[in-house]
């Protein structure tokens, strides 16, 4: 390939991501992207591909969000049997179970247990959830610590509460510490942080964790997403979601192109 062509490739790919995204950004109150952060998710996009199944674990579940209606992962599993230590009987997506798994096994090894306390949760077990905690705090308080149903992150299978921790004292606990510092090299983020507590909607969730893969949790974690009030978790899975509807636009040629340039 030409030289002059090879030299600027990566720069053409990454402006046109950048013009992607900030065309999606517009739309709302997504706040600014640098290119060259518009580079990197592009990078990120074209690693996982447009095939990776992120269709299903980058599905918005916000406040203001809902997931489709009926959405029900098809790859549910028990946990019983994967080696995950789980609190009563709880299901993942077994999409997620390799990274879970080792993350668990990570945290045994330096001497921390992690549980899965909560993991998939169905519509109507969300429904029920929420409708408990408007009966024991109303419903003002109850939209700050419950989703609505169709609104939960377990409604997608790739959520987990680990420990019981809203039961008080996780993120000052050996194993809240343990996950605030590595839970991106095994693909999860924290949706609801201290810092995001204004932006998310809901108080701060430091045992709450969402499956985003080990790509995407790992440039969010370099981008400092954990101490932002402005760029949360949430927010990087809509820009990636939008990265990888632009890749699907562009087509995957202009990621074998960058990465033979
Ligand atoms: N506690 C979180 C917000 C949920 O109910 O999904
Ligand atoms: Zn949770």
């Amino acid at each position: 390939m030409h030289r002059g062509i090879r030299a600027t490739l990566p720069f053409l790919i990454s402006t046109l991501f950048f013009t992607i995204l900030k065309s999606a950004a517009a739309a709302d109150d997504a706040p600014r992207l640098s290119p060259a952060f518009a580079g990197r998710l592009a990078a990120v996009a074209c690693t996982v591909g447009i095939s990776y199944e992120l269709d299903g674990a980058l599905l918005p579940a916000t406040r203001d969000d809902a997931l489709p209606d009926g959405y029900e992962p098809a790859d549910l599993i028990s946990l019983a049997g994967t080696g995950i230590p789980q609190w009563g009987p709880q299901q993942l997506r077994s999409l997620i179970i390799p990274d879970a798994l080792t993350m668990t096994q990570a945290a045994h090894v330096d001497g921390i247990q992690l549980a899965v306390s909560s993991g998939y949760r169905s519509h109507g077990t969300q429904a029920a959830t929420y409708r408990y905690w408007v009966s024991v705090r109303g419903p003002e308080q109850a939209d700050r610590v419950s989703a609505r149903p169709g609104h939960s992150q377990h409604q997608l299978g790739t959520a987990i509460d680990f420990n019981f921790g809203s039961l008080g004292g996780f993120a000052a606990s050996p194993a809240g510490i343990w996950l605030w510092d590595h839970a991106h090299e095994f693909g999860f983020v924290f949706p609801y942080t201290p810092a995001g507590v204004a932006r998310s909607g809901y108080i701060s969730e430091p045992w709450h964790v969402r499956w985003v893969g080990r790509e995407l949790a790992t440039l969010m974690w370099e981008e400092d997403y954990q101490h932002s009030d402005t760029l949360i978790a949430d927010d990087y899975v809509a820009l990636a979601r939008d990265s990888l509807r632009g890749l699907a636009q562009a087509g995957p040629a202009v990621c074998a192109t960058a990465r033979s340039a």
